[in-house]
């Protein structure tokens, strides 16, 4: 569907006069793309301006979060590469001409920050480089950073039915976010995050370079793994390492509500599921219903193993969920990412190569890091609230397992040993507006001021990938290290030091930046 999308896009623009109403400055870059850099590209049907007629399809097509198709910005051109030249001549073409650049590649960004910009500015959108090449003698795998967690899975699972990859439960995400924030789902506490399984990338750095992990060195290629995108370059391919999973594994889904002795029941997860096996991962989802004053909290599990033997391990460490049988259904890891994403069981697998973004909804999100358990009163309080609102949701992930062996310095996430687990709070909306949104926002805000005796101090910290601009954000082109300490030891703890002296000598002009784009160490 997606290729006849791209070839679709790139007939019809054979047929669009680059020269018609563009501007100068976008005419100067397609001259550039196509004669200073001619070594490079020679492909204008790559660029696309807000005359032709795919702009704001291309523009708007992968934007998870419809608030940000009111924002008053958008891009002098976006540039869709389909050839690594084109991304090397596109940040040419842009520092000489002056313009910012945005990368997106599934643009999935919680604040937009893959396509908004407050100054002129083009786009580079990865969405025509998304091969993925799987090893499976060798357990490793070449993934193109505009390729979506859905279609690697299913691309690793077309050639072998015992290996999957610790990435992130939504397949409609991009795999350049993804690996360049972190990137967790349900292998978490057996194989830690998705940055973990990163052997190797190519980088197009500030100069235009294609570097691999040799040429960069190590520092860089510590810096991508973890320390948010678009500071450092464009990531163009990743080369990850398969895990091993079990022919079979377990999943369940148990639901409570809260006349039904919910509370003890999470008190009590926060006590264990951080200190279980690392083959078992059980998350929580917690939805609020305003309408019906109600509040459903749902166990939904990963087991890397059968039923047989899941039961008696749940009978031991967690009898208080009361897990049955007939709770469990026994399937392939694939199958398990299909419905971790949310599609029914039996449904197939090609719904994770489907683009429609189930989650797709205006919304604001947080996040936080649980270091100690939250004592009964302190999840009351939080039901209180959930039970007068619509759609607010909070997902409690739990760490432990592999994440307690990783050091914290190991990459730039540093949430490891010492963490239960972490929190996403997450309010959706229907209706846009500037009101609504308003409203929704501080409703959020006001959940997370409630949280904050119960979660992580000095500093409270935060997950990259759940990016939140509340934290603090760069004021000006030159913010300093000092200046976004507010924010980057929220995400980054002692490792925001070494990336911004990391930033400040790969990318000494500060070419790549955004509000909340790593600084510089003055
Ligand atoms: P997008 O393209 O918007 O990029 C995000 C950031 O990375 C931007 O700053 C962008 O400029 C930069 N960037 C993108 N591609 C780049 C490249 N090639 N080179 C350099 N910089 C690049 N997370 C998680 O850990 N586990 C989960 O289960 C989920 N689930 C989930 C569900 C839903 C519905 C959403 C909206 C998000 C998640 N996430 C998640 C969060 C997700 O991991 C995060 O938003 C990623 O940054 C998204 O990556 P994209 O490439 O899609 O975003």
């Amino acid at each position: 569907m997606m290729k006849q999308v791209i070839l679709l896009v790139s007939l019809l623009l054979l047929s669009v006069s680059w020269t018609s109403t563009s501007t100068p400055i976008q005419n100067d870059f397609k001259r550039c793309m196509s004669t200073q850099f001619s070594a490079y590209t020679k492909n204008f049907e790559i660029i696309y301006t807000p005359e032709s007629s795919l702009y704001s399809y291309l523009l708007q097509s992968t934007i998870q979060n419809p608030r940000w198709l009111n924002a008053t910005t958008q891009p002098l051109l976006i540039v869709a590469p389909f050839h690594e030249s084109e991304v090397q001549a596109a940040v040419l073409c842009s520092k000489k001409y002056d313009l910012q650049v945005r990368v997106r590649s599934g643009g999935h960004d919680y604040e937009g920050l893959s396509f908004l910009c407050q100054t002129p500015y083009i786009i580079i959108d990865l969405i025509n480089m998304r091969s993925i090449d799987i090893n499976v003698e060798e357990e490793t795998g070449w993934v193109q950073s505009g390729a979506t967690l859905g279609e690697l899975y299913y691309a690793i699972a077309k050639k072998s039915q015992v290996h999957g990859f610790p990435g992130g439960l939504c397949p409609t995400v991009g795999i350049g976010g993804h690996l360049s924030g972190g990137g967790f789902g349900t292998l978490l506490r057996k194989y830690g995050l998705a940055a973990d399984n990163v052997l190797d990338a190519y980088l197009v750095d500030v100069n235009g370079r294609i570097l691999d992990r040799k040429a960069m060195g190590e520092d860089l290629f510590w810096a991508i793994r973890g320390g948010g995108g678009a500071s450092f370059g464009i990531l163009l391919s990743w080369k990850i390492r398969l895990v091993r999973v079990p022919k079979i594994v377990t999943g369940f889904s148990v639901s409570k509500t809260l006349d039904s002795g919910v509370t003890e029941l999470v008190h009590r997860w926060q006590e264990i599921a951080p200190y279980l096996p690392e083959d078992l991962f059980i998350r929580i989802v917690i939805v609020g219903d305003g309408f019906n004053k109600a509040v459903q909290v749902s166990f939904n599990s990963l087991f890397l193993g059968e039923i047989d033997t899941l039961i008696p391990l749940m009978n031991k460490s967690f009898p208080e969920l009361g897990l049955k049988s007939e709770d469990c259904i026994e399937m392939s890891w694939v199958e398990s990412a299909v419905n971790f994403a949310g599609f029914p069981n039996g449904s197939l697998l090609e719904v994770l190569l489907d683009k429609k973004q189930l989650f797709k909804s205006n919304f604001k999100a947080k996040s936080d890091f649980v270091t100690e358990p939250i004592p009964i009163n302190g999840l009351e309080g939080i039901w209180g609230r959930f039970v007068e609102e619509e759609i607010a949701i909070m997902i409690m992930d739990p760490f432990g397992g592999k994440m307690n062996e990783i050091s914290e310095s190991e990459t730039p996430f540093p949430h490891r040993k010492g963490n239960l687990y972490n929190i996403q709070y997450l309010k959706k909306w229907e209706k846009n507006g500037v009101r609504e949104s308003n409203r929704h926002v501080n409703w959020m805000r006001s959940l997370y001021k409630y949280m904050g005796p119960y979660v992580s101090k000095s500093p409270r910290t935060a997950y990259v990938n759940y990016r939140d601009l509340d934290l603090g954000t760069n004021n000006h082109d030159n913010t300093n290290y000092l200046e976004s300490t507010s924010w980057g030891v929220k995400y980054y703890k002692g490792n925001f030091k070494r990336l911004a002296q990391l930033k400040s000598k790969v990318d000494p002009e500060n070419f790549f930046r955004s509000e909340q784009s790593i600084p510089h160490y003055k």
